[in-house]
């Protein structure tokens, strides 16, 4: 192979593995976010998401995707501006080191939640969460599958649904998680996203 091919890719290599991120640089940089999301990443308040023990590729991906735009977030309007892709990085490895504390589940939705997450609506070739979320809800970090488990209902209800209405569109051309949610009915989301806050 010639120099001038190689150099262009490794060029390429690079280009695809982001700056890593330095979790103490990232510490410094969220005391802004603490307010809604918790000093730690772990939030108060059911409609702000935990970030604490988030994958660090999901992190990134969300935050460069929020400060675009292609994730529109009212709340967090303006927060993200003096951030460069560092500084995104280094946020994203401080709330992935954190641990994500766990809810519970309202035991009369269990079952149902159980049973999509785990089976998945195979008649309606909807797959089970596991495969990529894991059967703990952990997610798979490499992949950039975000960690569920421990997540506020509320929250993850109201993702489920976005991506249903197509209000969430930041799932990639594969459009992975807006076919899955259009085959949940009001009932499932709320059962599937009870069962997950609890999941551990
Ligand atoms: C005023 C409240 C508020 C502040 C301050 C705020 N956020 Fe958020 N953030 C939100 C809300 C609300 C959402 C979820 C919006 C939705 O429903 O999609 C969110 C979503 C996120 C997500 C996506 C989480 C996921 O699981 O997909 C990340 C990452 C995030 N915020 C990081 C930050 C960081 C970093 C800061 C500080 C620089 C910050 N936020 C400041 C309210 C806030
Ligand atoms: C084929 C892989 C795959 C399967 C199966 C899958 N997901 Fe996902 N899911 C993803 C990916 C990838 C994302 C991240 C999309 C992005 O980058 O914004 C995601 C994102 C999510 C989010 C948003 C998390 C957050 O913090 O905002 C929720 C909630 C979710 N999935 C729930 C589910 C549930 C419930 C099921 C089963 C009914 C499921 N997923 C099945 C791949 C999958």
């Amino acid at each position: 192979m010639n120099k001038l091919l190689l150099g262009l890719l490794l060029m390429g290599f690079t280009g695809i593995v982001h700056a890593a991120g330095d979790a103490a640089a990232g510490q410094g940089k969220v005391a802004v976010c603490g307010a809604c999301h918790g000093p730690d990443g772990n939030s108060p308040a059911p409609n702000f998401p935990k970030l604490a023990g988030q994958g660090e590729r999901y992190l990134f991906k969300q935050l460069q995707d929020i400060k675009s735009g292609s994730r529109p977030v009212l709340e967090m309007t303006g927060q993200l501006d003096n951030f460069n892709e560092q500084d995104l990085a280094d946020i994203a490895a401080w709330f992935a080191s954190q641990k994500m504390t766990v809810g519970a589940a309202d035991a009369e939705l269990v079952a149902r939640g159980e049973s999509l997450f785990r089976g998945g609506k195979l008649a309606e070739g909807m797959p089970a969460c596991t495969g990529c979320h894991s059967p703990q809800g952990t997610g798979n970090s490499a992949a950039g599958f975000p960690h569920l488990g421990g997540q506020h209902a509320q929250y993850t209800a109201k993702q489920l649904t976005d991506f249903r209405e197509g209000e969430r569109v930041n799932d990639g051309d594969a459009m992975i998680m807006r076919s899955i949610a259009a085959k949940l009915s009001n009932k499932d989301i709320a059962a599937i996203s009870s069962y997950i806050q609890g999941l551990h």
